[in-house]
């Protein structure tokens, strides 16, 4: 790891483990993008072809060889912060309005700094780490009176570059920030394939990949959220690229609102890749002397493949952004009673949930959705977290003891952000929902949003919340988020100051969770969103967990679960067994299917124990069981994908493998049988090419309830790689494998 300024060529060389990415200035005043990819050695700086890569030497030359071409040479400049008005008719990273009106900008260079400290960035989710080093440019733009922060941070364990800017108003009047990305990124195109996501309620991260075509292409949220549709990430890649190799550029923001990852391809095959806070309904008032910060990216270049993109991001979110105490522990397994009960319960009904599954090795009982205000349906009582008595004659405290008591913790389910019309927090503060002045706000799930943009209103949530938690013994918590925002206006905010408000809502939420992760640091939160609509790097600063998604048939979660984990840890998926007919798709998938796929997560229940035949029961504890065995591999392993069932429509495959390579866990499902079929090879990843493996294939019976088929044999990791390994062809859909290796 090192950042240094190599003078004779005016460039900045940042090197990571295995990349290097060089920023070089022309005419000592535009800073471009020199270089992006696989490390270059430190010998030849001097001789680097700066010039060549920035283009100052060809038509139309740069603005002091050619001062009438100004224009032409800034709209083909490689630019590494863009901004707009002046020249350059891409898109730009930043835009401002000035006193006067305009908008053009025009930053030049004018210092930097390299520190060995990385500046906090108030309020925001953020990476942190000891071993790192910050390279902070320093650029002005005059007219205006502004200056522009652009930092970025590598860690010594990690290729990723995170970058962020910061926008200081020098000047002696309020100037507006109509535009402020987090970071920009300029290459020549390769032939370039688009990587991103899309998605809605029980369906989200679905992965798309698609050529790029000349011209803008996007993905984006102006959801207030980071939204079921869309995630803020963004990745180009070589068309010859597969999980194992091949070149990939991605970007990731570390942010859970409004935002845009884009790409831009020009007529003369420049690529330019954005990403930030999206600009939709966006304007930020910079009073003289503020500064506004904007989110972290992610900045990430491999020549390994997506399977090495992803362990990348996985090491970067688990080295240096979860926070959480439960990051390295085993998570209790769980049982909710969402989809058992909706919210018809009482205690009496959860203390049956909770004595049958202690019974089953169950270790935490999680109350959804309904035990407070008067809470039946989804029409009321959101905002008024006190116990809804009729349910919980004993209170909060009364029903956790009795769990405790039974042997299991004791976990709640709350909505923070939200309010119902009919509430006692509504009819005391109807101007703490969003909404604009003379226009009725829209309801969804007959709710509206708390305007977190007010700090009394953030306070109000979080004294409701302090309150609930410390009345019992709560050692978990649900928070979700079921509606996007809309109606973004506020009974107290200011017309200049009207722009601020989604942003304003996410720094509330974040403030929120910030308070409670501190407040209650043995707090095991998991974070939720209608299922998973906020699934993003932002909230895994506060928590080490995120419901991935309300559909959970195992057939649908194998591709729900694939999008995510390309992303994200295992760790960090929550994943339950839920009954069938599954309550989404009315798919019957076999038991051991069930245990199988949600193995690749958190793990947990989501059912009616109580309705469950002793057959069931005993399934579980086998289940359990297995979670025990295999928790930590999965939890601290590297993930490698093997098969995707969205691809083959016949089987899944995900392995993960111990970081001393000793061990290794592949799950697989054969999701279609084959009539006729023969074996299949599955070319494991990620071992000891030297190393001779134990390998245990264990093969879930054809009938419930059946023992699993156990063969043993040992290989070396080389043939589990290079050659493979056989798994039998199966009768059956929905049949699941367990194959693990562990050193001979
Ligand atoms: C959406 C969540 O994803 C569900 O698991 C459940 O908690 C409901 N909300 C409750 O309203």
């Amino acid at each position: 790891m090192n950042i240094v300024f190599e003078e004779k060529k005016e460039s900045f060389w940042i090197d990571t483990k295995d990349t290097t990415y060089v920023i070089g200035l022309a005419d000592g005043a535009y800073v471009g993008h020199v270089y992006y990819g696989k490390k270059l050695p430190a010998t030849g700086r001097d001789t680097f072809d700066t010039a060549g890569a920035l283009r100052i030497l060809e038509m139309p030359f740069s603005p002091k060889e050619k001062p009438g071409e100004k224009v032409n040479f800034l709209d083909g400049f490689p630019a590494e912060f863009p901004f707009g008005g002046v020249g350059d008719y891409r898109e730009s990273a930043v835009e401002i309005t000035g006193k006067n009106g305009f908008t053009a900008c025009e930053f030049l260079y004018d210092s930097y700094e390299v520190s060995r400290e990385k500046p906090k960035l108030a309020g925001l989710p953020q990476t942190f780490g000891e071993e790192s080093l910050t390279l902070t440019l320093c650029l002005k733009d005059k007219v205006l009176g502004a200056t522009l922060y652009l930092k970025y941070t590598i860690f010594e364990d990690s290729d990723a570059i995170v970058r962020s800017a910061c926008l200081k108003n020098d000047s002696d009047e309020d100037i507006f920030i109509d535009k402020l990305y987090s970071a920009g990124l300029d290459l020549d195109d390769a032939d370039y394939e688009m990587l991103s996501f899309y998605g809605y309620w029980t369906k989200e991260r679905c992965i798309e990949r698609k050529p790029l075509r000349h011209g803008r292409q996007s993905v984006n949220s102006t959801r207030g959220i980071t939204g079921h549709q869309s995630q803020p990430f963004i990745a180009l890649v070589s068309p010859e690229t597969t999980q194992k190799q091949g070149d990939v550029y991605a970007m990731h923001l570390i942010y859970s609102g409004n935002h845009i990852a884009q790409a831009e391809l020009t007529a003369f095959d420049q690529v330019r890749l954005s990403i930030g806070i999206s600009s939709e309904r966006f304007r930020w008032k910079l009073a003289p002397g503020e500064q506004f910060q904007t989110p972290e990216a992610v900045v990430l270049y491999t020549g390994d493949g997506l399977g090495g993109m992803t362990r990348e991001l996985h090491d970067l979110y688990k080295n240096h952004l979860i926070r959480s105490p439960y990051l390295h522990r085993e998570r209790p397994v769980l049982i909710n009673n969402w989809e058992a009960t909706y919210f018809d319960f009482d205690e009496e009904k959860l203390l049956s949930i909770a004595r049958e599954a202690k019974d089953c090795g169950i270790e935490m009982l999680v109350m959804d959705d309904g035990w407070f205000g008067h809470r039946d349906a989804d029409d009321s009582s959101l905002g008024d977290w006190t116990v809804y008595e009729k349910k919980l004659p004993h209170g909060l405290k009364g029903l956790a003891d009795k769990v405790n008591e039974i042997g299991l913790k004791f976990g709640i389910w709350m909505e923070p952000e939200m309010i119902s019309p009919d509430s006692e927090l509504y009819r005391e503060h109807p101007d703490y929902a969003l909404a604009i002045p003379g226009r009725a706000p829209s309801l969804s799930r007959n709710q509206l949003v708390l305007d977190l943009s007010r700090p009394e209103v953030v306070e109000c949530v979080w004294r409701q919340i302090e309150a609930v938690i410390s009345s019992a013994n709560i050692a978990y918590v649900k928070w979700d988020m079921n509606r996007p925002l809309a109606d973004l206006g506020s009974m107290v905010t200011r017309a200049d100051r009207a722009g601020e408000i989604a942003h304003r809502y996410m720094l509330g939420v974040y403030e929120l969770q910030e308070r409670l992760v501190t407040r209650f640091p043995e707090l095991l939160l998991e974070n939720c969103a209608g299922g998973g609509s906020r699934f993003d790097p932002g909230m895994l600063y506060y928590c080490p967990q995120i419901w991935c998604s309300d559909d959970t048939d195992a057939l649908e979660r194998l591709a729900i679960q694939e999008g995510t984990a390309m992303l994200f840890p295992l760790s960090t998926i929550g994943a339950h067994v839920s009954i069938c007919p599954n309550h989404i798709t009315g798919r019957t998938t076999p038991w051991c299917m069930r245990g199988n796929v949600a193995l690749a997560g958190t793990f947990g229940y989501e059912l009616d124990i109580t309705k469950l035949s002793s057959k069931e029961k005993e399934e579980i504890r086998r289940q359990i069981k297995t979670y025990h065995d295999c928790q930590e591999l999965i939890r601290e392993g590297d993930y490698y994908r093997i098969a995707s069932e969205t691809e083959t429509g016949t089987h899944d495959c995900v392995q993960v493998v111990s970081r001393d390579k000793k061990e290794s866990l592949v799950l697989y499902v054969q999701t279609r049988a084959i009539p006729n079929g023969r074996s299949r090879r599955l070319n494991l990843q990620g071992l000891d090419p030297d190393t001779v493996y134990d390998v245990t294939i264990s093969i879930a019976g054809r009938e419930f309830g059946e023992e699993d088929v156990e063969n043993t044999s040992v290989h070396s990791g080389g043939e589990l790689m290079e050659m493979g390994l056989s798994v039998p062809a199966m009768e059956g859909d929905g049949r699941p494998v367990r194959i693990v290796m562990r050193k001979n």
